[in-house]
């Protein structure tokens, strides 16, 4: 995720911001910059790459000193990682600078407009607009500005801005997107996360949605982005750098699970409605006469991203009725897959460079289907060779074992499946609407089970003994149970086997034995007498059996050795739920196990061979 820096203060900025920056690396990023107010005016330096790319350009190009500055990471969104799309971005006439972490949803409304006032515009990013809706507002007064133009923006944004004009301020405000400001001596900070400063302080005020901060080098203005002032307590960072990059979790992969509510809010924003038209896909090109062509689908994808499309199959066959199939990337391009013009190609990966996944995107191509990516990559080779990209708005993920693109890539899957649904008229808007109001209910929901992570900590500490487990559902309970297993498999090592419940009865059932770990989900109220039936036959044969439903099944808990019961959703989307025990499963055994959770063995994080 992208990174944000701020210094004011005496010392050179330059130093500090680079140094504050490389503390942020750890979140993943593709390009660098850094503003500088020095004595011959504003200068920005800014490029594709790394921290010592930029680091090379400044040795090429040396600012005249600056006690003033900002400074960024981004991880690219809206754009192509490029030098233009870099952070900081400038107004036309480059005094005033911004760097910002988040997602403009009007930026392309907001653009139009300054465009036609006279803007020019020269980025491909939502950002730019920002320091170009300033400018319209400043009249000499930054923090004005600023407030001005908080106000017309939608969606997400930590900002931190810089004016040529007053360069005796730094400027920053936070909403739906994390950001501290850093206190010291005579110097203050601003940051995205709190390892960016913390070689400089321990002490930091967290700003709130909707707050500002105006930085002096000699003091802190903390207000609403109204103007009123707020008063807050300032909060003493205990942690050291190492546990701080992981914002205090032990791993990154229970951070990143942590991080999922967020995750799934940055995902839905701006796609969902509680009215018509319920779903807004803007991105896409493919228009409503082309989507009711296609005669049927193809789900391409390998690891955990197959899986988020074994629920994808299911949601666009029952809401838009096409055929669709899913299968592993490495199966599918070798078998001479049926493809026309009318098969529509969905390809999802994570980091959008798996060479098995882009193989058969390549093969779907070559045959004439139009292909959609779902990926959480910008600018990755997936995104650039299909032809239509559905993003996940996850953010960057570092654990080896994928969690929250999975969850995401579910939720790209919804908002797709609604949209092909709502343009083939196969489902009527009183079903559409229920969904709708499911989904956005998912991020509070999710953390609320996270809240309970200690119920599955115990039951994982209890598994961490055995060698094999089995995880058992019907319809999406089986598809979110293959997640389930192969997650346990890829960190704690426990051997793992997902079956349709029903299926159990026909071979397998043979390895059930005294004691044997089973974990049932039993969501889907249509499939759940079914379900419990399954339950039984292992029970009767020995199993220890672990539930996960949804909390109007109570009657489960008597049936069951143990039961986590879920808020309640549309069982459609009851994967999204369902899935983040399972997550919890995983890490909780493997750190019961001792392994390195983060880096599992002969695992790797992108696959770009075949
Ligand atoms: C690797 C990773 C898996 C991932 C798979 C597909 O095997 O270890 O976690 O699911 O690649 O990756 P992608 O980036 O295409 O989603």
């Amino acid at each position: 995720m992208c990174g944000i820096m701020g210094y004011i203060g005496d010392k050179p900025s330059e130093r500090i911001l680079l140094e504050g920056l490389k503390k942020l690396e750890y979140r993943g990023y593709d390009s660098a910059g850094i503003a500088v107010c020095t004595e011959q005016g504003m200068k920005v330096v800014k490029t594709k790459g790394r921290i010592a790319e930029l680091e090379k350009l400044l040795q090429k190009q040396p600012l005249p000193s600056g006690a003033v500055g900002i400074g960024h990471t981004r991880w690219a969104t809206h754009g192509k990682p490029s030098d233009l799309n870099s952070h900081p971005h400038t107004d036309t006439h480059k005094q005033i600078s911004v760097v910002h972490n988040g997602i403009i949803e009007n930026y392309l409304e907001l653009k139009e407009e300054l465009a036609a006032q006279g803007a020019r515009f020269v980025s491909e990013t939502d950002t730019e607009v920002i320091s170009h809706l300033i400018a319209s507002y400043d009249e000499g007064d930054i923090v004005r500005a600023v407030q001005q133009a908080a106000k017309r923006l939608r969606g997400a944004f930590a900002i931190a801005v810089l004016s040529e004009r007053e360069p005796e301020k730094l400027v920053a405000v936070r909403q739906h997107s994390p950001l501290i400001i850093g206190l010291g001596e005579g110097e203050h900070f601003i940051g995205s996360d709190i390892p960016a400063i913390l070689e400089h302080t321990r002490d930091v005020y967290i700003l709130d949605d909707g707050e500002m901060a105006v930085l002096t080098r000699d003091g802190v203005d903390l207000m609403t982005t109204c103007g009123d002032p707020v008063t807050k307590q300032q909060f003493r960072v205990n942690w050291d750098l190492a546990v701080a990059e992981k914002a205090g979790f032990d791993h990154f992969m229970l951070k990143e699970i942590h991080d999922q509510p967020q995750a799934y809010r940055d995902t839905l924003s701006g796609r969902l409605f509680k009215g018509y038209p319920w779903v807004y896909l803007p991105e896409l090109k493919l228009t409503p006469e082309k989507l009711r062509q296609f005669r049927n689908v193809h789900i391409v994808a390998c690891g955990t991203a197959y899986h988020a499309g074994l629920v994808g199959k299911q949601a666009i066959e029952r809401w838009a009725r096409l055929p669709v199939e899913a299968e592993v990337a490495s199966e599918y391009r070798y078998r001479s897959p049926l493809l026309t013009p009318e098969t529509l190609v969905i390809v999802v990966s994570q980091s959008g460079e798996t060479a098995d996944t882009l193989a058969a995107l390549r093969e779907a191509k070559r045959h004439g289907a139009h292909v959609v990516a779902i990926t959480n990559v910008v600018g990755s080779t997936v995104a650039r060779e299909a032809d239509d990209v559905l993003f996940t708005w996850a953010g960057p993920e570092i654990s080896v074992a994928s969690t929250k693109a999975y969850s995401t890539q579910l939720l790209a899957f919804y908002a797709f499946a609604l949209h092909l649904a709502r343009v083939r008229d196969t489902l009527p808007d009183e079903e559409i609407g229920p969904i709708v109001l499911a989904l956005s209910r998912l991020p509070d929901q999710v953390a609320s089970i996270l809240e309970r992570a200690e119920e599955i900590r115990s039951y994982a500490e209890e598994i961490a003994g055995h060698e094999h487990l089995f995880f058992i559902g019907r319809g999406m309970d089986y598809a979110v149970a293959q997640e389930g297993s192969l997650k346990l498999k890829e960190i704690s090592y426990i051997h793992s086997e997902a079956y349709a419940a029903g299926e159990l009865k026909h071979g397998t059932l043979a390895l059930i034995e005294e004691g044997t770990p089973v974990v049932a989900l039993a969501t889907q109220p249509e499939l759940y007498e079914k379900t419990v039936s399954n339950i039984r036959e292992v029970m009767a044969r020995g199993a220890s059996v672990f539930g996960i439903a949804s909390e109007n099944t109570v009657d489960l808990a008597s049936r069951v050795d143990r039961i986590l019961l879920l808020p309640s959703t549309h069982p459609m989307i009851s994967p999204a739920l369902s899935v983040i025990p399972l997550q919890l499963l995983a890490y909780y055994a493997s750190v019961a196990r001792g392994f390195d959770v983060d880096k599992p063995r002969n695992l790797a994080k992108s696959v770009t061979v075949e």
